[in-house]
């Protein structure tokens, strides 16, 4: 996959993109980045890339010649997604990034101050993508966020080509909880299910604390989590001893 980001802040774009899985993603080949400056492409003697917005108001505007420059000169004739940084954009999620990882060239366009000119928008961009609702000062964190969640799906990024099936959300459910050494740390025990290690036992465990994660803090995720007869029973379980507990 190729993925470009269109910033004024290159430096922190690039920089994020050093380190970690994304630097090793890219060492691996399974992505290449690159990061460009709208400012590099205006022709005015200031290099603007802001102006005031027409019929008046605070804040400015991103002005639409530069950075259609910018977008046109790396998306030439491959039909990459042009995915605009936006509050109002569709809600980011798992299902989202995972959609994208069948994309071979993203362009994610990084808008600032009050907004972008609806021009470029209607013209180029194929994509707006918000990161929730909250408006941050600029789309560099939330490309960010979009590039790391999309990257660490990418085949041979991560060792464990099984573990990202596991993720949270991937199944519709938030995911069990996790346990390293040692097996007691200032008086907290593993549960002894994952200590004795048989595999079945694990796996019901596991479910079963995501099953129970989920109706405690995400209940809302059941209406759309596809669920087996073996889950409704665990979940029963889970409600009952629930309510047992309050009981008692
Ligand atoms: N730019 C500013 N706020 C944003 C958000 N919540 N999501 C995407 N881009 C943004």
């Amino acid at each position: 996959m190729r993925i470009d980001v269109v910033t004024i802040f290159p430096e922190i774009v690039s920089q994020a993109l050093d380190f970690s899985i994304m630097a090793r993603a890219q060492d691996a080949g399974a992505v290449s980045f690159g990061v460009h400056n709208p400012r590099d492409f205006a022709e005015d003697a200031h290099r603007m890339v802001d102006d005031a917005p027409y019929g008046g108001g605070a804040g400015m505007v991103m002005k639409p010649e530069p950075l259609t420059a910018c977008i046109e000169a790396i998306a030439r004739d491959d039909n990459p997604a042009i995915i605009l940084m936006t509050p109002q954009g569709e809600r980011f999620d798992q299902e989202t990034a995972r959609r994208l990882t069948a994309q071979d060239h993203l362009v994610l366009i990084c808008g600032h101050y009050e907004g972008t000119d609806e021009r470029v928008r209607e013209s180029l961009v194929t994509h707006e993508i918000s990161i929730g609702d909250y408006v941050l000062t600029g789309g560099e964190l939330p490309a960010l966020v979009v590039i790391d969640a999309v990257v660490r799906l990418l085949p041979g990024v991560r060792g464990d080509s099984t573990s990202a099936a596991r993720d949270s959300f991937e199944d519709g459910l938030l995911e069990h909880p996790h346990y390293t050494r040692p097996p007691e740390f200032r008086g907290m025990r593993v549960p002894d299910t994952l200590v004795e290690g048989d595999h079945a036992d694990v796996d019901r465990w596991r479910r079963r604390m995501s099953l129970q994660r989920t109706l405690r803090r995400r209940p809302d995720l059941f209406a759309r989590a596809p669920l087996s007869d073996d889950d409704r029973d665990l979940l029963a379980e889970i409600v009952l001893s629930g309510t047992q507990k309050r009981r008692r």
